[in-house]
């Protein structure tokens, strides 16, 4: 058994098993500007979550990733490096709580598509502090999860600005910009969202480097769309909280063709994009870090069916509507 220092929790307090949670996210706004200081503005997506569940064991901490068919017993040497940044947070947790760990497994698992800009990994990372931290019965702020579950996203995708472990762990929307309290923003209206799957990988690290090469040898070009793309953004949090849901589609375009000339996009999201606003929608993007993963469509709630299907017939191999607000 792996133990953190500090005080043992008696076992009268532990729970024989824990469940808990937490959703997948979009960002709507702001995606790439604001790894450089730019404001974004994200939801969360309920549709879609990760699970954690934590159980009394008999002798050992184990972590199961049964997503990843892997599974790591603390103690047994060096992990899978795939569930490294999990084991780390397990521990970084139970430091969190000053708490040693009494013998546990830990499974975790997840309904959210992987590597497609919807957040799995800061969903199934906040499952874990939050499973973890209640069933040794000290649950802990989001504040302080999101912390937590932010070590684990630079582990995997190295300098990410927080704004997943953000969204995610408040479970509300937010504007978001490095380095300032995250604000919430109440929509005046509720949206309808529906998202179009391109079925391609979308790897944050990778997209990220590239658009900081880019950035390195262009840099007033792409600082200039940055800006564009953080005005956007600011715009963007007007228009939801007063539910000008037409406005908003037109700026979503607009960030889109922004991405376009950060050459984050592809065919196949570009076509998902056409695709949302030929049937319907208001206005459509990509989401996350592009070169594959997802599209967003903003829909009106009787336009979402016809949207959805349009993204079907487009190619998406996988597509789900939900509201926010
Ligand atoms: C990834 O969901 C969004 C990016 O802006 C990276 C980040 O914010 O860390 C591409």
């Amino acid at each position: 058994m792996d133990c953190a220092s500090g005080e043992r929790v008696p076992r009268e307090t532990e729970r024989p098993v824990t469940e808990a949670d937490a959703p997948g996210k979009v960002i709507l706004f702001g995606e790439h500007a604001v790894v450089y200081g730019r404001p974004a503005l994200a939801v969360p997506v309920h549709r879609v979550r990760a699970w954690a569940t934590v159980e009394q064991a008999a002798e050992a901490v184990t972590l199961r990733a049964e997503d990843l068919g892997l599974e790591h017993r603390l103690g047994d040497g060096a992990p899978d490096p795939r569930v490294r940044p999990l084991v780390d947070l397990l521990r970084r947790t139970a430091d969190t709580l000053e708490i040693s760990l009494p013998p546990l497994t830990v499974t975790l698992r997840s309904d959210i598509p992987i590597s497609r800009g919807l957040g799995s990994g800061a969903a199934v990372a906040t499952a874990l502090v939050r499973g973890v931290s209640l069933h040794l019965g000290r649950s802990l702020p989001a504040a302080s999860v999101s912390e937590l579950v932010y070590e684990a996203e630079v582990a995997y995708h190295g300098m990410p600005s927080g704004i997943d472990n953000t969204v995610i762990s408040l479970e509300r929307p937010i504007h978001f910009a490095k380095g300032r309290p995250p604000l919430p923003v109440d929509p005046g209206t509720p949206l309808t969202l529906v998202i179009g799957d391109t079925g391609v990988e979308s790897p944050t690290r990778k997209i990220v480097e590239e658009v900081r090469r880019g950035w390195r040898q262009a840099r007033s070009r792409y600082e200039s769309v940055f800006d564009r793309i953080g005005e956007l953004s600011e715009q963007a949090v007007r228009l939801l909280e007063q539910g000008a849901i037409v406005d908003l589609g037109k700026t979503m375009d607009a960030n889109h063709q922004l991405l376009i000339e950060l050459e984050v996009s592809s065919e196949p999201l570009n076509r998902l994009v056409t695709a949302a606003r030929a049937s319907g929608a208001a206005g459509a993007k990509l989401t996350g870090a592009g070169r594959g993963g997802c599209v967003v469509a903003l829909a009106g709630p009787d336009s979402a069916g016809e949207v959805a299907k349009a993204l079907e017939a487009a190619g998406a191999g996988w597509v789900s509507v939900t509201r926010v607000g």
